[in-house]
């Protein structure tokens, strides 16, 4: 590795990016997609997982706190805050994540190791195309043989759209321009683009929605997202292309809405070139859509995925719920209400939601082949989620509960957003709750807990059970090693 501890401040030192982890990125839920797809994929408890411009590494600490026995590198070309990440991660106790200071494309070079699951997270369409290939050809060299890579990337045609807005801001922008004078411009170019006119054609009602989508960007996002040197939305059927010449074919996606993208559609004959045809109708789709964004998965060229739904692939995956019972209907996390007519699926989802935040088999719902077809557009739309294998987190009380690691450094950092064990955030903003979570280190008995709650400020101590309640919904208690 080059001696890059020294190397100079990148912008991304100097402007803050906005820290944040991403479920789609999380290794179960790439090896639920191969899953579907009838490939053997590594167990994520025990996988090894590597993440390219992994700014402070948080995503990767959030995995490693709930997988103790997997083992996390990431790397960014940002020093500063690479060693954010270094001592979030120290505070937290996590000795299974790595974090380096490397440029992609000595890594592509000189890196040395196999991986199970590679993430690429904003990285692709904002480099220029050298460091494109590098990310692609150190995929291909260390990915291992039932490996799966998650590359995201801005698509075309939306990132026209989102071009369109660029060039209107960088017009405005002097070339010299430092950057809290580059997103003063923009966002008073964009607060006055933005408000709809009465005269506003559908082209121009569209610019200007564009426009103020952008506007509602924190900074952070705003400046290297949008404003960035480099800009590169890519058509879907390109990366493919060039990801094809690392020896790596397009799996499918991992974005709500797109994991049929791997599938060929009910009643679409696959034809003598089956990876070719999958690539072409989900261009075709991104076309269709006016599609943004994407979260693609690669494997090795030699994996043949398998194309069409098989039942049996759904039945060895868990499931958990993500929504509540609301009258004859349920209510989704996003806060949508939907209904579901037949009542044996209703009946699963109910179990689903009772056992809740605990998964269970699919197999034990008992579901037909149409209805396990039904269970994966609920996958697919949000109001449940599938799983390799049970919780990695405790579901009932143990005996002496203890609050995720990292949470508990989030916590001493004075940070509200914590991150679950299920690879997702909460926040909590009651410094009463703050106090008792940070305090559960797992020392303590249920005496212990009532006088945790009572110095923490709770009115009546014996609320620590129902605190504790929240935890565990939460999915914010680690789970005894001894139960594992
Ligand atoms: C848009 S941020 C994304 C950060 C994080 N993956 C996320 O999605 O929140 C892009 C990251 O890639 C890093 N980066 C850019 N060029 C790089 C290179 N050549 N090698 C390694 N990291 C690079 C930047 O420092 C930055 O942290």
């Amino acid at each position: 590795m080059t001696d890059l501890t020294q190397s100079e401040a990148t912008v991304y030192d100097t402007v803050a990016y906005p820290t944040a982890i991403f479920t789609q990125t999380h290794p179960d839920r790439l090896a639920v997609i191969a899953q579907l797809h009838e490939l053997a994929a590594a167990d994520p408890a025990t996988a090894r997982v590597l993440e390219v411009g992994c700014g402070d590494g948080m995503n990767l600490l959030a995995m490693a706190v709930a997988a103790p026995e997997a083992r996390f590198t990431g790397f960014d070309l940002a020093p500063t805050v690479i060693e954010r990440g270094r001592t979030r991660a120290a505070a937290a106790g996590l000795h299974n994540v790595e974090l380096e200071v490397r440029d992609v494309v000595e890594a592509a070079r000189e890196l040395e190791g196999e991986f199970d699951y590679i993430i690429a997270h904003g990285l692709y369409a904002w480099v220029p195309p050298r460091v494109r290939d590098a990310l692609l050809a150190l995929i291909g060299r260390v990915v291992a043989p039932q490996g799966i890579a998650f590359v995201s990337y801005n698509t075309l045609p939306g990132g026209y759209f989102r071009m369109a807005v660029r060039d209107l801001m960088c017009h405005f922008i002097p070339a010299d321009a430092a950057p809290e004078a580059m997103l003063r411009i923009a966002r008073q170019v964009l607060q006055q683009f933005a408000e709809p006119r009465a005269d506003d054609g559908p082209a121009m009602a569209a610019y200007r929605h564009q426009a103020a989508r952008t506007l509602e960007q924190p900074d952070g996002l705003l400046f290297h997202d949008e404003l960035g040197a480099e800009y590169h939305p890519q058509l879907h059927s390109e990366v493919c292309a060039a990801a094809a010449r690392e020896g790596l074919v397009f799996l499918g996606d991992t974005g709500r809405g797109r994991f049929d993208d791997g599938f060929l559609p009910e009643g679409v004959e696959p034809n003598a070139d089956v990876q070719a045809q999958i690539v072409a109708l989900a261009q075709q789709r991104d076309f269709m859509d006016l599609r943004y964004f994407r979260r693609s998965l690669f494997v090795r060229a030699d994996a043949q995925p398998r194309r069409t739904f098989e039942p049996a692939a759904m039945r060895r995956l868990w499931a958990s719920s993500r929504c509540t019972r609301d009258g004859d209907g349920w209510r989704g996390e996003e806060g949508t209400l939907f209904a579901v007519k037949d009542p044996v699926l209703a009946a699963a989802l109910d179990r689903l939601a009772q056992a809740r935040p605990a998964r269970l088999p699919v197999a034990a719902l008992d579901l037909d082949d149409a209805r396990l077809r039904s269970l994966l557009q609920l996958f697919d739309l949000g109001p449940i989620d599938l799983h390799t294998g049970p919780a990695p987190f405790a579901t009932e009380p143990p005996e002496r509960p203890a609050l995720s690691s990292l949470a508990r450094a989030l916590i001493a950092e004075g940070i509200e957003n914590l991150c679950t064990l299920d690879h997702s955030t909460v926040r909590i903003e009651d410094p009463v709750l703050q106090r008792f979570f940070a305090g559960l280190d797992g020392s303590r008995d249920a005496e212990g807990m009532q006088a945790l709650a009572a110095d923490s400020g709770f009115a009546d101590p014996a609320q620590c059970r129902e605190m504790l309640d929240v935890a565990l919904r939460k999915a914010l208690i680690m789970r005894p090693r001894t139960a594992a």
